[in-house]
């Protein structure tokens, strides 16, 4: 399984189809958000998966129970992968989500990693949102370990905050790729070490190199 999830953090339509298909070797799983969602909509999700690739659809629903739920149809309508949901809603709020007939994976983000926070505010989310029936969370690698232990192996953990070499930006709870792996992480995103990278396929063949065997 390809664990690298690239964040397809771009504006332009064509730099992301450039980007999907110079790196399919490598990764399975495209992350489109607000910044590349609100471009081009509909068309960027077909054009990830004509190319035979999944979405992420990284759009953090965070609103009213019955406006959640309905956004997690029309996310299952247009044929994504995985989907987030922000923890913060609640728990009728998450549950709502979780009802909907064949909903993508939905994976519940506990704290973003540019937010100091404590491992026990994480956990306490991460537990909320498996009770309320959620596939995985969002978390930053420092809390994998204790995620796992507390909500069980087949709890996804996806995890952003992944810096191959020292960057400095405003992520602040970080590890390296094979770290995050090592520590149990079922998925990793990584958005600007490749994007922004000189030679974006190179950052990507070294990420999966490293973690492959793991
Ligand atoms: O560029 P970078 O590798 O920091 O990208 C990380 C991606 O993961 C971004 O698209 C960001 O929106 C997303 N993300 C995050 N922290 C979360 C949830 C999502 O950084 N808790």
């Amino acid at each position: 399984m390809k664990k690298t999830i690239l964040a397809l953090d771009v504006f332009d339509f064509k730099k992301a189809e450039k980007l999907v298909k110079d790196l399919s070797p490598y990764i399975d799983v495209f992350k489109v958000g607000p910044i590349l969602f609100l471009q081009s909509g509909r068309e960027i999700i077909k054009m990830i998966n004509d190319n035979g690739k999944k979405v992420f659809l990284d759009l953090k629903f965070h609103d009213i129970p019955a406006t959640v739920q309905r956004s997690v149809m029309s996310a299952r309508d247009l044929g994504v992968y995985s989907l987030t949901v922000h923890s913060c809603g609640g728990d009728e709020m998450l549950k709502l989500a979780c009802s909907v007939e064949n909903h993508p994976k939905i994976w519940a983000v506990t704290v973003l990693t540019s937010q100091i926070t404590t491992p026990e505010e994480v956990l306490r989310r991460a537990k909320l949102a498996k009770e309320c029936g959620v596939n995985g969370v969002i978390s930053s690698p420092l809390e994998i370990e204790t995620i796992k232990n507390s909500c069980g192996k087949d709890f996804e953990v996806v995890t952003p905050g992944i810096r191959p070499a020292k960057a400095n930006d405003d992520q602040k709870r970080v590890a390296t790729p094979e770290s995050a792996v090592k520590a149990g992480a079922d998925y990793i995103v990584v958005g600007r070490p490749i994007i922004e990278a000189e030679d974006p396929v190179k950052v990507a063949k070294n990420i999966y190199e490293s973690i492959k065997e793991l």
